[in-house]
Order: structure tokens, then sequence, then C-alpha cells
């Protein structure tokens, strides 16, 4: 199996995406720890998933620099290493650009940009020592977006992060490539998970969103795991820095 014997740290691992990474990995032979601020999310996924193989919960706000050095201590505890990082936990808020206000704007970019450098940060310091001690790489795969690129006004915070996100998974892929690390991005379209049914409660959204998809539906949670599994294994060890769309056609 492609990630056997492999330990990763999913954050935002509790429900939607985030599970489904969690789900694929075990299903590819890795250990997974959960990271995910609601308690009791990630207590009902490791009932889920544990028939799947060895996971954990690691209560975590990743914009908390104490509650991620807890996470990485934590899972080296718990399974004794960490191969793979998916920074995955995000957040949405709508409001066109006149009327955000900055306590909204500074809590989206606390948890989807911050949170991907404190976790990519702490990790990565953790890899870089255990290779100079002469362990294997690994490989840490970011979770961007299409507004990435395509910027949504009635969603400014989130587009300005996953841009972030973006730029940070270029810079750390720049930066941590002389240990053989990788890191790589996912910049999904629309998917069927929660974060999608709040942004797009209506019938109309919901419509527009089909009419710009040339595969004419949304996307499900495993195929994004699919690509994250991908990212993560061997099978992609010449592929660092890059964002991958995985949006039904969507962008051009
Ligand atoms: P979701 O809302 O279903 O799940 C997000 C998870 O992150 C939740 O379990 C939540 O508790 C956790 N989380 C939120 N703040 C956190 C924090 N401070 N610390 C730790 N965990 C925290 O969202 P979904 O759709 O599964 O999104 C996952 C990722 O995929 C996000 O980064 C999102 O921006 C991205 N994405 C989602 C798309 C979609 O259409 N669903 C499209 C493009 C990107």
């Amino acid at each position: 199996m492609a990630l056997d014997g492999k330990i990763a740290i999913v954050t935002g691992g509790a429900q939607g995406i985030g599970l489904a990474i969690a789900r694929r990995f075990l299903q590819d032979g890795a250990s997974v720890m959960l990271a995910d601020i609601n308690d009791a999310q990630g207590a009902a996924a490791v009932k889920e998933l544990s028939p799947l193989g060895k996971v954990r919960f690691s209560s975590t706000d990743v914009s908390s620099r104490l509650d991620v050095h807890n996470l990485v201590a934590g899972t080296i505890e718990a399974f004794g290493d960490v191969d793979i990082l998916v920074n995955n936990a995000g957040i949405v808020h709508t409001a066109d650009f006149l009327d955000l206000n900055e306590d909204d704007f500074d809590r989206v970019l606390r948890v989807n940009l911050k949170g991907s450098f404190l976790c990519g940060q702490a990790v990565a310091r953790y890899m870089v020592k255990k290779i100079k001690d002469g362990g294997n790489a690994g490989s840490i795969v970011n979770m961007s977006s299409i507004n990435a690129v395509v910027g949504l006004p009635e969603q400014i915070a989130y587009s300005v992060s996953k841009g972030g996100v973006s730029q940070l998974t270029k810079v750390m892929a720049l930066s941590l490539a002389p240990y053989g690390i990788r890191v790589n991005a996912i910049g999904p379209g629309s998917i069927k998970t929660q974060m999608l049914d709040t942004v797009n409660s209506d019938m109309a959204a919901k419509q527009r969103i089909l009419s710009r998809t040339p595969l004419g539906r949304v996307g499900e949670p495993s195929e994004i795991a699919a690509v994250a599994a991908f990212l993560a294994s061997d099978d992609a060890s010449y592929i660092t820095g890059q964002t991958i769309y995985a949006d039904g056609g969507r962008l051009p």
C-alpha cells in the first residue's frame, strides 16, 4: 500500500475533506493523528475510523503555537514519528470588501494561513532534525482553493488566505527542498461538505456553481483525498511547490 507504515497528521480532520483524507490514508496503510478544534466531532471520527487502522485525536487550534507544539509532540509520543502533514483546517467568512470587519479578516487569516504556517514550521523543524540524524524525508500537503486564483468578492478574507497558502506552499517547498521534504497544495473547486452548504445555502447559489463547473457536479471529499494520498506518497517523488487543482474543470 502506498502509505504503508507512514505516520500522518491531518488538521481539520474531524469532518468533511479532512475526515475523507484520514479515511483514505488509513486505507492506504498510514497511522493518522486527527487534529481539530471540534472535540465532539473528533471523538466521533476516531470511533468511525478505528476499524481501518491506528487513529488518534488531538484537540488542537491550529492558530495556537502551544496547541501546535502539543500536537507534534503528542503524535511522536503516540506513533513514534511524523512523515506526513496535511494542513487542511480552514474556515470561511462571507462579506463584501466594503463590509468586512477587521476581526473577521484576522480570524480567517489566523486559521487558514497562520495555522498552515505554524503547523508546517513545527513539523518541518522536526523532519529536518530527523533527516540530519539519518531519518527519512517527509511530505507536506496544504489545502488551498480555486479561490486562491479566481478570488470571490464576497469571500475576501478567504480568497486572500488561500492565495497566501499557495504562495506559502511555494516558499516552503524551496526552503525544504535541500532536505528532500516535498511541499504541495491542493486547490479544490466546490466539494460536498458542511462548508459548501454554509456558503451556498440557497438553490440559486448551487445552480451557479454547477453552471460554472464543466463536469456538471460538485466534488466528493474522497476525490480530494485521492489527490492528497498521491501527493503524500512516493508516487509524487518529483513533485514539489505545486498547487494541484481538483475542480471539475472550473479553472480555465
Ligand atoms: P469543514 O467546515 O467541513 O471542515 C473544516 C474542519 O476544520 C472542521 O472539522 C473544523 O472544526 C476544523 N477547524 C476549523 N477551525 C479550526 C482550527 N482553528 N483548528 C483546527 N481545526 C479547525 O470544511 P471542508 O469543506 O472540509 O474544508 C476543508 C479544507 O478544504 C478547508 O481548508 C477549506 O478551505 C478547503 N476547501 C474546501 C472547499 C469546499 O468546497 N468544501 C473548496 C476549496 C477548499
